[in-house]
């Protein structure tokens, strides 16, 4: 979910800010969206929800005349309780004082309904309502706002995840603000001042934030921001300034932020060698961390999604160019079902927002056991970014599709560069910086070629209900990353195999057409591959090779340059983004908005 509040001085209309910020925060959930503006000078105010995407909300407004310097909203992506008009953010309470969105999830809600809120009416099924409506019971009983706050926020189960924005009606021009394991900042402008999620959504108000911690509250007005810690006390942090391009976040002529973001590839690539190789090979990483690593008996990457695709890809290299014994966790897992730590581990989070509350979970864990890590993330000052010892960021400009590309390229890269500094680089005999230069150039070729994927993608993908990619060693690997983009965007029912697998039962599901995909890039294994494509083609499978130049044979499909074998995956995964893009494309889809999914996952 994502949120943004705005209080200006009375000059200001925020409705048009808000949802212009709702609008850059739909990736993080667009099943309904909602805002709450009030109006100082006239002492009127309006809350305004709907279902679906935020611009039916914008029509809605649109249609009304919704007046006011101050307001809070919402675009969300469900937890409790169906996308509907009522479940939608911001929730009342019962005579309609306090208004309240939220991101996270109140574990204990039930019980807190069940004990405060006996024969309370309920308008939704959230447990966000159950919270504004115990603000104003103890409202009503006498405490202030800000300590109704505080006693809802004592009153909740350790497990529960909150970033609040509260508005009360008695205050027009104030918000109050509360945040436990969600993400929330502060923006400064010069007469006014914002809330959000997220800094991109409010890059057109302010490039000045103030990080909130976990536990604070503040209480932002349009001239003053106080910030307070979890015993009242008063705190004061510097405001940091956020360099980044509004226009970055622009979709410009693209007519999606999937084909701009695949587009980019090439020129986030040259951004990290320019930043992390300068020059003569010699890798800009920093010492700390590298002594950090080489004093760890086992890396232990942990992510989700995407980045935990990319982390399969960046072992091999820590492994094998680096010689440290590494391993790749699904962070949900991992922060609930440890497995047995060596004795001197050291910690690699891989976070394109840098905000999964999963892969958080998992570094306060081994923080608390005092281990070290290094978070690799796409957004700086990110909790992620914050929270572990050190970080370096993707620099891939901000990726707004919800499937990921970019980002699954520049975390690749990163890790390449990580293992190359970590290694004997005469040993390795490898010119990093001259092959990633030669990848860029190759990726661009690719692109530049992507109407022969267009046409791939409509006959043998947008027909068909489920489709296969295959290989093994690193193809194995990347394949679960083209099968994830494939699946996400074009709800093709897309697996992933280690070619040698399928015959030990999944090829079963191989009939008359079903399509599958080949990656082959690694020589000592390609005969192997072709074998085990051979056996789908003998059950009717229509197939598609990539293949890599010293591998091509006549009847392949696409042929790749000839690159070190372990950064193939930077290549061989652009043809299967430009495919899953297509396919999504031709069967009528939004794109960038796959159903029932959320960029930015801050809930366990
Ligand atoms: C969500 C996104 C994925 C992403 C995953 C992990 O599910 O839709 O694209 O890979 O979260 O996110 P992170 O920001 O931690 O890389």
């Amino acid at each position: 979910c994502g949120i943004v509040g705005f209080t200006g001085s009375n000059n200001y209309q925020s409705a048009p800010v808000l949802l212009k910020g709702l609008q850059k925060l739909e990736y993080r959930g667009y099943d309904s969206a909602g805002l709450y503006v009030s109006d100082e000078t006239t002492g009127t105010d309006q809350l305004v929800k709907e279902n679906g995407r935020v611009s039916e909300l914008a029509k809605l407004v649109a249609s009304k005349d919704v007046k006011g310097s101050a307001g809070i909203a919402h675009t969300r992506w469900a937890t409790h309780g169906v996308p509907s008009v009522d479940n939608a953010h911001p929730h009342k309470s019962g005579d309609g004082r306090f208004y309240l969105v939220h991101n996270g999830v109140i574990e204990n809600y039930a019980e807190l309904k069940q004990t405060y809120l006996a024969g309370v009416h309920f308008e939704s099924d959230t447990d966000t309502e159950v919270a504004v409506q115990m603000i104003d019971k103890f409202v009503k009983e006498g405490a202030t706002t800000i300590d109704a706050l505080k006693k809802l926020i004592g009153l909740m189960d350790e497990n529960s995840a909150y970033g609040f924005l509260l508005m009360d009606r008695e205050e027009p021009e104030r918000m109050y603000v509360a945040k436990q394991k969600s993400p929330l900042l502060i923006g400064i402008g010069a007469d006014f001042n914002v809330v959000t999620s997220d800094a991109v959504a409010m890059l057109d108000q302010t490039h000045d934030f103030i990080e909130l911690h976990d536990g604070e509250i503040a209480i932002v007005d349009p001239d003053n921001v106080q910030l307070f810690d979890q015993t009242g006390a008063s705190v004061t942090r510097d405001i940091f300034h956020l360099d980044i391009d509004a226009t970055e976040t622009d979709k410009g002529t693209y007519p999606f932020y999937m084909l701009k973001e695949i587009d980019e590839q090439p020129i986030v690539l040259r951004h990290l060698i320019s930043r992390y190789l300068p020059q003569d090979n010699e890798p800009q990483i920093g010492e700390g961390i590298i002594n950090d690593i080489k004093a760890a008996d086992r890396l232990y990457i942990i992510a989700a999604g995407t980045s935990y695709n990319a982390g399969l890809v960046g072992a091999r290299m820590f492994e094998r160019w680096a010689g440290i014994p590494t391993e790749v966790h699904v962070s949900s897992e991992f922060a609930h079902d440890q497995p047995l730590l060596s004795e001197n581990p050291f910690f690699i989070f891989l976070s394109q927002s840098g905000e999964t509350a999963d892969s958080r979970e998992v570094l306060q864990n081994i923080n608390a056991l005092g281990f070290k890590s290094l978070t690799l993330t796409n957004v700086e000052k990110s909790t992620l970014w914050r929270e572990a010892t050190y970080a370096l960021p993707l620099i891939a400009g901000p990726e707004i599709a919800v499937a990921s590309t970019k980002a699954y390229v520049a975390q690749i890269t990163l890790q390449a560069i990580l293992a190359y500094a970590l290694a004997d680089r005469k040993q390795l005999n490898l010119d990093l910086e001259q092959e990633l230069s030669k990848i860029a150039v190759t990726i661009q070729g690719i692109i530049d070629d992507k109407e022969t994927l267009q046409k791939v993608a409509d006959d043998m993908l947008v027909p068909s209900q489920n489709a296969f990619y295959i290989g093994r060693g690193v193809d194995a690997a990347v394949v679960l990353e083209d099968a994830l983009k494939l699946k996400e965007v074009s709800y093709v029912q897309t697996e992933g195999f280690a070619a040698g697998e399928l015959k030990h039962g999944t090829l079963a599901l191989i009939e008359q057409d079903t399509p599958v995909i080949a990656i082959m890039t690694q020589p000592s294994l390609a005969g192997l591959v072709r074998g085990n494509l051979a056996e789908t083609q003998a059950r009717g499978s229509k197939t598609f090779t990539i293949v890599t130049k010293a591998i091509a044979k006549p009847e392949d499909d696409l042929v790749l340059p000839d690159i070190n074998e372990l950064l193939t995956p930077l290549v061989s995964v652009v043809p299967a983004q430009l495919l899953a893009y297509y396919t999504s494309l031709g069967r009528g889809l939004d794109v960038d908005h796959p159903r029932n999914l959320a960029k930015s996952v801050t809930v366990q």
